[in-house]
């Protein structure tokens, strides 16, 4: 099961980094679509991984009540994955739906207002948390990281993109206030 999921992982992972930057060429004003569908497919795959992280966390509480539960309470890796996790899920409820909808063929803006905003940046530090904790055992486990430099390589991109979601948003945000 955890194999699945981490292939589950990896195809949510594409998808959302892909979706985050046709969305923020959007947001930017660059290009006209967002991948929606992209992202709705992506929901469907992070619905299941979401059912595999509550499975694993069980069975590691069942774990651990044999062997001493002192070592989860310890491990701050299993529980930032989990809080991040969790963060990426409340948070969502503030960006589906949250730009337009349609309205007889016409595609209707709502208001992006600063509470959208705020939780439009917690959202992406929410996904970075989580992608940045889970991202270097997933590239060991696959064989992908040999030497430091490449993992150096994907903490930049991984970086430049994080940026690259936040100043969209922000720019957004600022051309309403001109309006
Ligand atoms: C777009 C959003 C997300 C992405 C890109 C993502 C990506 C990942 C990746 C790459 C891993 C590591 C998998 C492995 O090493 O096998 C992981 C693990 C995990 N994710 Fe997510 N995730 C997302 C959303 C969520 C959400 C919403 C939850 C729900 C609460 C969640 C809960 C977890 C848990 C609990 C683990 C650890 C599983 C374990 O113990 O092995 N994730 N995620
Ligand atoms: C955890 C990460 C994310 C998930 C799960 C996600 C999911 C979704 C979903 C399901 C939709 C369709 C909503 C609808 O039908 O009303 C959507 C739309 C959108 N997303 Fe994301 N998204 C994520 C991150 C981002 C990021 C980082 C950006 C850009 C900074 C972004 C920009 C957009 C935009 C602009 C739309 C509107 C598309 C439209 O109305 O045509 N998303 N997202």
């Amino acid at each position: 099961m955890r194999r699945i999921n981490t292939i589950l992982s990896v195809i949510i992972l594409v998808i959302f980094l892909l979706h985050g930057i046709l969305g923020s060429l959007r947001l930017l004003g660059v290009i006209p679509i967002a991948g929606k569908l992209l992202a709705w497919i992506g929901m469907g795959a992070l619905g299941a991984h979401v059912v595999f992280g509550v499975i694993l966390t069980i069975q590691t509480f069942r774990a651990s009540k044999n062997n001493g539960e002192k070592y989860l309470k310890q491990n701050s890796l299993f529980w930032t994955r989990r809080a991040s996790g969790l963060a990426i899920l409340v948070l969502l409820f503030f960006h589906i739906g949250a730009f337009g909808y349609m309205n007889n063929g016409n595609y209707m803006l709502h208001e992006f207002t600063i509470l959208k905003l705020i939780a439009h940046l917690l959202l992406i530090a929410a996904l970075f948390v989580h992608i940045f904790v889970n991202v270097r055992p997933l590239l060991v486990a696959k064989g992908v990281i040999k030497g430091k430099e490449r993992r150096v390589d994907i903490f930049l991109i991984l970086s430049v993109l994080l940026l690259l979601f936040a100043g969209a948003v922000i720019f957004y945000y600022t051309s309403w206030q001109v309006v």
